[in-house]
């Protein structure tokens, strides 16, 4: 554990399972206060039971990410409680069903554009004001988009389409905010190990499918990404900002 970062703040969407729950574990361990904001209220407070402990500060708000209100007063709860968030990290984020555009389900359309997108929005809404009426002299966002944030497959219209607002949402984001020293990233995974994708995984033909079409001829893990995601938080990445990384095992180079 790194004692500078002690006392700081990091905010995760999504963070009770997958790559925000990595995440979450990896800000603990390198000294930073975490607070979750997720919708499973089961899985968010098993994380907070399993994780907190005399020297890991994690909390969790059961909330819904689409729901603006509900987040705008989270962080106005942290103002009034002179909490100061440094971090924000958006994992919150589902991968719809797929089909062809013209029987796509307008609701689920919707709800894809809503969670991955407005959720995004909204939390990096409420968290630049925050930073704003604070005066947080350095800060970081990063947003988890997807390969499909530069890259579209068949049948998955809506959530193409989400993540790659996400990527041109946290670019515009990074000019806003650059002058305050606030930087946002946007991260491209691959395919990787987490719930999202159990039922996927089960499925041999679609695996060595994927698998074919990966370089490193395997998916990652949840926390070979919550490296990217600490790295671009970290003063290590004092000076990227505005850009898009894949996590892909070489996906996106060939
Ligand atoms: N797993 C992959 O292969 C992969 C690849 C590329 C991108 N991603 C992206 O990474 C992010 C995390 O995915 P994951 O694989 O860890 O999935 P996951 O299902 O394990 O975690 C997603 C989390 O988001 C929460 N969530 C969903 N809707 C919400 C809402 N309305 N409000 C608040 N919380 C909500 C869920 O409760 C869950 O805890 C997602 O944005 C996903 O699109 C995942």
């Amino acid at each position: 554990m790194t004692d500078k970062n002690i006392h700081q703040l990091a905010v995760i969407t999504g963070g009770a399972s997958g790559i925000g729950l990595s995440a979450v574990k990896r800000f603990l361990n390198e000294g930073y206060k975490v607070l979750i904001l997720d919708a499973n209220k089961d899985a968010g407070e098993e994380a907070v039971k399993n994780l907190k402990s005399d020297t890991c500060d994690v909390n969790f708000i059961h909330c819904d990410i689409t729901n603006h209100t509900q987040i705008e007063t989270i962080f106005q709860d942290l103002l009034a409680d002179n909490q100061r968030a440094h971090v924000l990290v958006n994992c919150a984020g589902i991968s719809p069903s797929l089909s062809p555009l013209h029987q796509y389900p307008v609701e689920e359309w919707h709800r894809t554009i809503d969670i991955n997108l407005h959720g995004t929005f909204y939390a990096c809404r409420e968290f630049c004001k925050l930073a704003k009426v604070q005066k947080i002299d350095k800060g970081a966002i990063v947003n988890v988009a997807s390969i499909m944030g530069v890259r579209a497959s068949a049948a998955q219209a809506p959530y193409a389409a989400s993540k790659h607002a996400v990527v041109g949402l946290t670019k515009s984001i990074a000019q806003d905010y650059a002058t305050i020293n606030i930087r946002a990233n946007a991260i491209g995974p691959g395919v990787i190990d987490t719930p999202m994708n159990t039922e996927l995984m089960k499925d041999d033909n679609i695996m060595q499918y994927m698998l074919q079409r990966i370089p490193m001829n395997r998916v990652a893990t949840s926390d070979e990404v919550a490296n990217l995601i600490y790295f671009l938080a970290s003063s290590e990445a004092s000076y990227i900002t505005g850009s898009y990384f894949p996590v892909d095992g070489g996906y996106l180079a060939s």
